[in-house]
């Protein structure tokens, strides 16, 4: 099995270190092969996502993937910005599910914004469909306006789309998901206001028929950003559009004490993925070896589990990665009083040392 390697920009470099340290210790049998992806691959290449780092993502089982971005390319060209490599990958390899856990450790209780018992064995899952929404709807551009409120007028337009079977797959991942879970989906969407999601609403019902042991329930976007931060432990398997499952889940990460912590999955039809933390390239951190690896390394958890056919494995980093919280290290964004802040190395070879049996500290026993 081949993993594809792409640390990106910013502290991506950093993070996909330690994670790819953590995989070695694991005795997989696996090839990893590395490549230059964003703004690095710019710099090198004059292009985000070289044709060389595509055909390398194509070819491999699974991808595993830092972050990309900075903020001295914001003035390119759009084609040329680093964020293109990343959506070009998701629509090229057709990974249309996105699946980002959002889990409170017992040890991060708190670490969160919100009250400990608001998020206290806090365990939900955002689905997030990848590959259509306003994302990728076209036309999209700059134009004069021939009409509304000033015709004449420079304006700017994106198109939010959905056709029937990119709304059944991911209503289809989604009930299958929670089958696995609690059974209950929240299918978010905003069909009070837009045609769009006034269909995704009618299909996802549809579907939804098809699972009548799964319970369904529809909330409108704003009333779920509400409810997240109210009672966030009332939902289980949340299902939504690119461009609100983009939003929602950021908001999600927060709950579990810090984005830091938040990996995600991405796949295809075949359970192919690419996976990388929830989080971006960090640029005001970058080079200071204090970014949290931790949800680069429970992504490589996530692949070893949907990818690679190899779940002991994943189990064994989760555990790791409790086992390293039970002795208290932290990076800075999950620091508290009372616990011992490290850097991203420290963080990366604690991890290394609980899978191996060497974490110094380590509780006899880790809950949950
Ligand atoms: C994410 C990111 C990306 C997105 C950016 C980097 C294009 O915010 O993965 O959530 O908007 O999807
Ligand atoms: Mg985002």
């Amino acid at each position: 099995m081949k993993i594809a390697i792409l640390p990106g920009d910013g502290i991506g470099t950093e993070i996909v270190e330690q994670a790819v340290r953590v995989l070695g210790v694991l005795d997989l049998d696996v090839e990893t092969e590395t490549a230059l992806v964003g703004g690095a691959a710019y710099e090198a290449h004059g292009h985000p996502l070289p044709d060389a780092t595509l055909q390398l993502a194509r070819a491999a089982d699974a991808i595993l993937f830092g972050a990309v971005g900075d903020w001295k390319y914001d003035r390119l060209e759009r084609a040329l910005r680093p964020e293109q490599a990343i959506l070009g990958l998701r629509k090229q390899l057709g990974l249309f599910a996105n699946l980002r856990p959002a889990l409170c450790y017992e040890q991060l209780t708190h670490s969160s914004s919100l009250k400990p018992e608001l998020v206290a064995g806090l365990d939900i899952l955002i689905i997030r469909e990848l590959t259509g929404d306003i994302y990728f709807g076209q036309p999209r551009g700059r134009r004069v306006a021939t009409d509304g409120h000033f015709p004449g007028a420079e304006e700017a337009f994106d198109t939010m789309r959905y056709s029937k079977p990119e709304i059944e797959r991911i209503a289809h991942v989604a009930f299958q998901a929670a089958r696995k879970r609690s059974r209950r989906v929240t299918s978010v969407d905003k069909a009070n206001v837009l045609e769009t999601f006034q269909f995704w609403r009618d299909v996802v019902t549809e579907v939804h028929a098809q699972y009548r042991d799964v319970e369904l329930q529809h909330m409108y976007v704003d009333n779920a950003a509400m409810q997240l931060v109210k009672a966030p432990k009332a939902f289980d398997v949340v299902v939504t559009g690119n461009m609100f499952g983009d939003i929602l889940s950021d908001e999600a990460a927060m709950l579990t004490g810090s984005i830091g912590m938040l990996p995600s999955a991405s796949l295809d039809k075949d359970h192919k993925g690419l996976y990388e933390p929830s989080h971006g390239s960090a640029p005001d951190i970058a080079g200071k070896g204090v970014a949290n690896p931790l949800a680069t390394i429970l992504s490589a958890a996530m692949m070893l589990r949907f990818s690679l056919n190899q779940a002991a494995a994943a189990e064994r980093i989760e555990s790791a990665v409790k086992a390293v919280l039970s002795s208290g290290l932290r990076t800075p964004d999950i620091w508290s009083e009372g616990t011992k802040k490290v850097g991203t190395r420290e963080m990366g070879d604690a991890v290394v040392a609980a899978l191996t049996g060497k974490l110094a500290g380590k509780t006899t026993t880790t809950k949950s």
